[in-house]
């Protein structure tokens, strides 16, 4: 579905990304792990045309998409929940979920606005509330609803579980799987390893702009060097 060939990314003089290269297959969950500042964010602003690459090719399902307006490639099929979720406060939960069918018909996003609000009833709830005041959780899902206005068929997500208490996190990471059972593939971003890797079926590990380690969910949790940098010792937070 994805597939990210030589990819590289710069700030001005500074390096983000050094060449990487990545796939997702059809219906899989694929992590993206590393630590602050590695390169993550990044990744998925290039992929949704936010930041030119300087080099390197992005097929989405077969073609390239690299270049090409944010808006392109969202009619293409790719949809994005963004870091910190960039929510509109002034406007109601309802017309936020709006914002991601922007595209699209009334009739043909009829369904899938149903279907959010199966999926997270407590949107439909507050569907006229402000979006601004909804608690941290209630926002993430309505970031993950505004992406799936969309239908995507490649979801990138970019650290869904930042900021939400082990209890919320563990209710959004079980709809992402959810989705993901429906047809849906994903791109997972995420310092919280041990989650994402839960759920996925392969991750990558970003260090410094470029690819440190790469295998199945299962192979990268029993790795010594991702233990240590992100499962070891910090893993239940910093001593005070
Ligand atoms: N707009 C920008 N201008 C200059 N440098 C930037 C810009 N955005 C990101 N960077 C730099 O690029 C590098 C990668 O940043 P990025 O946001 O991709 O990291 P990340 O892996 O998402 O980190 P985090 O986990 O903290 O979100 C960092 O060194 C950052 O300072
Ligand atoms: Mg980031």
């Amino acid at each position: 579905m994805l597939e990210i060939l030589d990819l590289q990314v710069a700030y001005g003089a500074i390096r983000a990304l050094a060449g990487i290269s990545l796939t997702v297959p059809r219906g899989q969950i694929v992590a993206l792990l590393g630590a602050n500042g590695a390169g993550k964010t990044t990744a998925i602003r290039a992929i949704s045309g936010l930041v030119a690459p300087r080099a390197g090719r992005i097929l989405l399902a077969g073609k390239e998409i690299q270049g090409l307006q944010t808006h392109a490639i969202s009619r293409r099929g790719l949809a994005v929940v963004p870091e910190g979720r960039r929510i509109f406060a002034n406007l109601t939960v309802q017309e936020n979920l709006l914002l991601g069918a922007y595209f699209r018909k009334k009739a043909a996003w009829l369904p899938d606005l149903k279907r959010v609000y199966e999926l997270f009833p407590r949107l439909e709830e507050r569907r006229d509330q402000g979006g601004g005041t909804l608690s941290g959780g209630e926002q993430q899902m309505l970031a993950l609803g505004r992406a799936l206005m969309s239908r995507p068929r490649l979801l990138l997500l970019d650290e869904p579980s930042l900021g939400l208490a082990p209890l919320i996190v563990k209710e959004v990471f079980s709809i992402i799987r959810q989705l993901n059972e429906e047809g849906v593939t994903i791109l997972l971003v995420e310092q919280n390893a041990a989650a994402a890797l839960k759920i996925a079926h392969y991750g990558y590990v970003l260090e410094n702009g470029r690819l440190a380690l790469a295998g199945t969910g299962g192979e990268l949790l029993a790795h010594p060097h991702l233990q240590a940098a992100y499962l070891g010792d910090g893993a239940e937070g910093p001593e005070i």
